[in-house]
């Protein structure tokens, strides 16, 4: 690439690429923001005014073929991931797309496959692991301070959290799945990002639908459709298995009787253990003979890692990403199993000896 800014361009002007993308992307210097594109024109009008950008497109593929972008994020809703992503690779484009990578395992791995044939790049919008605590631990975790890591439990749990019912949030064919591929996808990955990411034996899952009837279960802000459809989960359980032993339980949900929200990781090893809960960090482990909880203070001179620079550098001088599409067929293979598991009412184990970018060839 020449000396010229790294010409970007956003695919899907809602809520989360204004809020995320939009907002991060125009801090960075080396960064053009040229043009927009949305199906409803009127989002994409309103973030190309609040940026001072350019180019305003109602369809993806005219924005990518006329504007000779460098990087799109792809910020649509879920099902249309892949086939935004392929093309935008396709025609030279690398791709920050948002989480999930896809609907499903397979379709996560035609994404990988478009991007080794086109010598570009896709990063998944993990943003979870860029956090200043989630970087501080995962050194922490390989440099092995916490020793052999055994088990772990991922969580985020909502009491009035549905991203507004009746929306394409709710619906299967739109979204994949409900909770579980909305902030299951953030939270397992995180959990299993932290682990060094073990290969899965066996997925055991259940779902649960509760809050299908009713608007008061919405997100605070999020306005509900009484039309539209409700077909996913509200809520899940599981538990993972792991070729190295360890194992990892989980729950998630957007609406719940429970006191209040939580997120929540915690992560044990022979030598150490640690949890991050609504985003603070802690260690807990022993000296002497007695039992220690460290809050980390984190260096404020050391620069971690911002995701949208990430991306940008890597594409400037092939920095290793942080959270490359392998990683999205990884979680994608998972969440595949867990559905079928949830369904079965069964575990359901992946093929042995595989890795998990193969998948059940019932799942297929
Ligand atoms: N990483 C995070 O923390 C995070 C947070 C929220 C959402 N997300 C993800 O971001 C994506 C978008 O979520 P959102 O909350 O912003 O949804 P949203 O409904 O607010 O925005 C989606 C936008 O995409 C547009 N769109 C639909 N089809 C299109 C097409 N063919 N071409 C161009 N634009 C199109 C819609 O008009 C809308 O403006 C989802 O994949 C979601 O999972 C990630």
């Amino acid at each position: 690439m020449t000396s010229r800014k790294v010409r970007y361009g956003l695919i899907g002007a809602g809520n989360n690429a204004v809020k995320k993308h939009l907002s991060n992307y125009s801090r960075l210097s080396n960064i053009e923001l040229v043009a927009v594109c949305d199906v409803n024109i009127e989002n994409g009008r309103k973030a190309a005014e609040t940026y001072n950008i350019p180019n305003v497109y109602k369809n993806y593929q005219d924005m990518i073929i006329k504007e000779d972008l460098d990087i799109v994020s792809v910020c649509t809703p879920n099902s249309l991931h892949t086939d935004i992503t392929i093309y935008a690779l396709q025609n030279g484009v690398n791709v920050h797309c948002e989480k999930p990578l896809a609907i499903n395992g397979k379709e996560a791995q035609r994404i990988v496959e478009a991007k080794n044939r086109s010598g570009k790049n896709v990063m998944v919008g993990l943003n979870n692991r860029f956090t200043n605590e989630a970087v501080y631990l995962k050194k922490c975790i390989d440099e092995g301070y916490l020793g052999d890591i055994y088990k772990a439990k991922a969580g985020w749990i909502r009491r009035s959290g549905i991203p507004g019912r009746g929306t394409w949030f709710t619906n299967k064919e739109v979204a994949g799945g409900g909770v579980m591929i909305d902030l299951g996808v953030h939270y397992l990955d995180l959990a299993l990002y932290l682990m060094g990411m073990p290969e899965p034996t066996y997925v055991t899952g259940a779902t649960y639908q509760n809050f299908a009837h009713t608007d008061k279960r919405n997100r605070n802000g999020y306005k509900g459709n009484p039309n539209g459809i409700f077909n996913v989960e509200d809520s899940a359980n599981g538990f993972i298995g792991l070729q190295d032993g360890a194992t990892v339980n989980f729950e998630f949900s957007w609406a719940s009787n429970i006191d209040e929200d939580q997120t929540f990781i915690e992560i044990l090893g022979t030598k150490g253990g640690a949890s991050i809960i609504n985003g603070e960090l802690k260690i807990h482990s022993e000296i002497l003979d007695s039992c220690v909880d460290i809050s980390p203070i984190l260096n404020p001179n050391i620069k971690l890692k911002n995701e949208f620079e990430h991306f940008t550098n890597s594409i400037l001088s092939s920095e290793e990403l942080l959270a490359p599409a392998e990683h999205g067929v990884y979680m994608m293979n998972i969440i595949d199993h867990f559905y079928l598991s949830a369904e079965k009412q069964e575990p359901v184990f992946f093929e042995k000896n595989n890795n998990c970018y193969k998948r059940l060839s019932s799942i297929c």
